[in-house]
């Protein structure tokens, strides 16, 4: 996410009742279209859980705003994002929206086993 210049995406686990929802990223690395089943035509057919926004582009686009009301279900993601980018500038994270990392914010607990401990893993921040 750091190394997002405007805006960057990932899959998502356990959202739109998948397992996974992704960015469709074609050879090139370019973000294409979405494996999604809940509306794909969607501009940016994407959980709020998958994407950052470089604050500069935020500060930049004084419009841009994500709409919570007026706004039909699904759609509230691309309405701030189709004011700060097209589908082509799209920056794919996570091996080329390969790997599945964050989970959705309304995720129900899947039933996965917790570790016994609380462990805490220092990553590279990559
Ligand atoms: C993503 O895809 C592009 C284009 O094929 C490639 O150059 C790049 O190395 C890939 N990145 C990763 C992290 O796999």
């Amino acid at each position: 996410m750091r190394s997002t210049r405007r805006v960057s995406v990932w899959p998502v686990a356990f959202v739109g009742g998948l397992r996974y929802e992704a960015p469709r990223v074609n050879a090139a690395g370019k973000v294409v279209g979405w494996k999604t089943v809940f509306d794909p035509h969607r501009p940016f057919a994407i959980d709020m859980a998958g994407f950052a926004v470089n604050l500069r582009l935020i500060l930049q686009r004084s419009q841009a705003y994500f709409k919570l009301r007026g706004v039909k279900g699904g759609y509230q993601e691309s309405s701030l994002l189709r004011e700060l980018v097209t589908l082509s500038d799209l920056e794919p994270k996570a091996a080329n929206c390969t790997k599945v990392r964050p989970r959705g914010t309304n995720s129900p607990d899947a039933g996965f086993p917790r570790p016994a401990k609380p462990s805490l893993q220092v990553g590279d921040g990559k």
